[in-house]
């Protein structure tokens, strides 16, 4: 069965969906959707499909859609997910929509109550999760492989000057690292953050957040939008009473460290992939392989629920940072 895809939001991030899409077998694009008619018609010249410039007029043409992107953006990067989401999820349209789900905690809810009210797929591109090194990881945690898990220690750092609010580092950049620090370590029950400003900098460019788990592990986040050139993007260990592992960007770098052995397992490079930027095609691919399988709505991979829980985590670490408490979940 091929899927009938559309696209709302044909910048950067929704021209790379488009792409994996049309290189998808599976995959047909049927809309792209842009506010800005000349990125609509360029869209539909490049991936292919019927442009449109809303969502509602998309809707209203009678077109058969399986599956939506949604890769708009607006304030702290995510701004402007809701309403177009909305107006999808309502029309009972499947969505795998961008990070952060979006910066205003209360619309995040109302959009995952709106898809779950009406039992439709609703997922986000939390991609860094959707690579073979993570998924490796994962399985040696699944397997018990590090024992029972201590403690996780993960950095996010990218260089991104852009000034906004005063939380667009937060907001915008870690909704990648709770979900991944959430897909090896579970729930967080605790947050306490500390901030700073970097040289030259308005905003909170600059995060500590200590972390307590349900499964009672506990860890801690870096991350910074003032990273250097030479800085990796991310790096995760995770540290049990067996052993430990350490991830580095996301795919490219897998070891695990047995607690009793000097000897390693080293993989690189894993499934072939080479750089972050072929994460967006596992993802997207694994949401199409989902919907082909019609994977109940309760058991998508990266789903918008997933997304919630990690903007909840960072909604936490500002109150956390605000009024100098540990915030509890
Ligand atoms: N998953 C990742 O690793 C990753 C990486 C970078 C960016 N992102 C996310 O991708 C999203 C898009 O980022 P970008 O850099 O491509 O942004 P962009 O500004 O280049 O593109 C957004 C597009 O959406 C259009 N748009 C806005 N409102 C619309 C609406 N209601 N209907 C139709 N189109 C609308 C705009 O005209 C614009 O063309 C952001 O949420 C960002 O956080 C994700």
């Amino acid at each position: 069965m091929t899927l009938k895809v559309g696209i709302v939001g044909v910048g950067g991030i929704g021209s790379r969906h488009a792409q994996v899409y049309k290189e998808n077998p599976n995959v047909e694009i049927v809309a792209v959707c842009d506010i800005i008619e000349k990125k609509a018609k360029a869209a539909a010249e490049k991936f292919g499909g019927r442009p449109f410039t809303s969502v509602k007029d998309m809707l209203a043409s009678g077109i058969q859609l399986d599956l939506c992107s949604v890769a708009t953006k607006g304030v702290e990067n995510g701004g402007d997910h809701y309403v177009p989401t909305m107006e999808l999820l309502e029309a009972g349209i499947p969505v795998l929509g961008e990070k952060p789900i979006s910066n205003n905690i209360d619309e995040a809810i109302k959009m995952v109550e709106a898809a779950k009210s009406r039992k439709i797929p609703y997922a986000i591109d939390l991609n860094h999760r959707f690579t073979p090194a993570a998924l490796k990881a994962k399985q040696w945690i699944e397997a018990g492989r590090l024992g029972t898990l201590h403690m996780i220690n993960m950095r996010m750092w990218i260089n991104n000057p852009a000034e906004s609010s005063p939380w667009f580092h937060m907001r915008a950049l870690h909704p990648h690292s709770f979900d991944v620090i959430r897909y090896f370590c579970g729930d967080v029950t605790k947050v306490a953050a500390f901030m700073m400003k970097g040289e030259g900098r308005t905003i909170w460019s600059n995060a500590q957040i200590i972390l307590q788990f349900a499964n009672g592990a506990i860890g801690n986040l870096v991350g910074s939008y003032d990273a250097g050139k030479s800085y990796g993007l991310e790096q995760c260990e995770v540290v049990g009473s067996k052993g430990r592992f350490v991830l580095v960007d996301a795919c490219e770098h897998l070891t695990f460290y047995p607690r009793d052995s000097i000897e390693t397992e080293t993989y690189s490079y894993l499934g072939g992939m080479r750089s972050f930027s072929e994460t967006f095609k596992s993802r997207i691919d694994a949401m199409v392989d989902q919907m082909a399988a019609k994977t109940p709505y309760t058991e998508i991979d990266g789903s918008a629920e997933d997304a919630l829980k990690a903007q909840t985590i960072i909604e936490a670490a500002i109150r956390s940072f605000e009024t100098g408490t540990v915030v509890e979940l």
